[in-house]
């Protein structure tokens, strides 16, 4: 052990000490230099070793070097712990300030209203059902006792399915988009027996130039509620309490006679105009206190038979009617194109 040697422990010590970072760091030079095996404690083991005049000399040596060892680690210790303490100044912020509040959606009106509309009927113990978009012309038309010749099977006004001229050998093969909701109740009769009350939301489509109030894919909702002596008279209550919820009011319903070829008598429901509350002073009821709102009707035994029930057993009432109405209605929309536009000015309003 020479002098030298000691002199280049400093040189090492001194520049690990610059290089330093944190104190972890200079702990860590700390040990390797002062600590129990560190290089410098080696020095002091060695001088055991040593006698008279060199002991004492590089005895000295060794203990200036390990006085400034520490010294330089205690300098650097401080110049740490104070950028350290800047730092922290600046990166703190104040956790009780409120914070930015992140973008998130919401859904869709009509979704929101379908939910509704489905609570408001399963709370009546009304089962959901769902049915195909594409669907047969048997199941959208003859199932429900139109006529060969209604005007409804037109192209004009129904989507059909391209399809060559075997594949639509027969009605049940023949497809198209449903026009209605109202396939789905012979579908279920198929494969279910009475007493049951559904109910239908779904997306329909028709063929027709859109304007404020038409559009060519919209949603409806469907009921069907049929056991042995089902009447106008549940269809009436039924209603009632739908409407009151729906609208958050009490809102009065009359059944006008109408005409659909699967009911037998056929209503046209209309309600109290939820907004100026019958009164006749609003441009959503044109000033009539009423507003037409869905279609209504006791199920005809044709179509009862259709779905293989027997009329002479079973009967019951169907309703149905477009939801994308019913939300206009409640919140004064006047453009049904709207609910389509994903226009967030709108959405976002809801
Ligand atoms: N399906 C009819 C439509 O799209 C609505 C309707 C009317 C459904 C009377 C029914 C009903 O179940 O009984 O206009």
């Amino acid at each position: 052990m020479d002098k030298k040697k000691i002199r280049k422990i400093q040189k090492k010590a001194q520049k690990e000490i610059k290089a330093s970072k944190n104190l972890t760091d200079l702990n860590n030079v700390f040990k390797s230099y002062l600590g129990k095996k560190g290089e410098l404690s080696e020095v002091f083991r060695f001088l055991k070793e040593l006698k008279g005049e060199e002991k004492k000399k590089v005895g000295q040596m060794a203990n200036q070097v390990k006085n400034l060892i520490e010294e330089e680690i205690g300098k650097k210790s401080k110049k740490i712990r104070k950028t350290e303490k800047k730092k922290e100044k600046e990166e703190w912020f104040d956790i009780t300030m409120p914070g930015k509040e992140p973008v998130s959606g919401h859904l869709h009106p009509l979704t929101q209203a379908m939910r509704k509309i489905m609570d408001i009927f399963k709370s009546m113990g009304f089962e959901i059902i769902n049915g195909p978009q594409m669907e047969s012309e048997w199941y959208n038309f003859d199932a429900l006792n139109f006529p060969k010749d209604h005007p409804a099977r037109d192209i004009q006004d129904t989507l059909f399915i391209q399809q060559s001229e075997k594949e639509r050998a027969g009605p049940k093969q023949r497809l198209l988009m449903r026009t209605h909701t109202s396939p789905v109740q012979v579908r279920y009769m198929e494969q279910n027996q009475p007493p049951f009350r559904i109910i239908v939301p779904g997306r329909v489509f028709r063929h027709e130039a859109t304007d404020a109030r038409h559009e060519i894919n919209f949603y409806q909702v469907e009921g069907l509620m049929v056991g042995k002596d089902v009447s106008v008279a549940n269809f009436r209550a039924v209603f009632e309490e739908f409407f009151r919820r729906f609208f958050d009011k009490k809102v009065k319903i009359v059944l006008r006679p109408g005409y659909f070829p699967f009911t037998e008598p056929s209503f046209e429901i209309d309600c109290s105009c939820p907004i100026c509350g019958g009164k006749g002073k609003c441009s959503t009821c044109s000033g009539t206190g009423w507003l037409e709102i869905m279609g209504a009707g006791m199920v005809h035994p044709n179509v009862l038979k259709a779905g293989g029930l027997n009329p002479k057993h079973w009967q019951g009432f169907a309703f149905g009617g477009g939801v994308d109405r019913l939300v206009m209605i409640k919140h004064k929309i006047d453009d049904i194109r709207l609910f389509y536009s994903s226009d967030l000015r709108f959405l976002n309003q809801f």
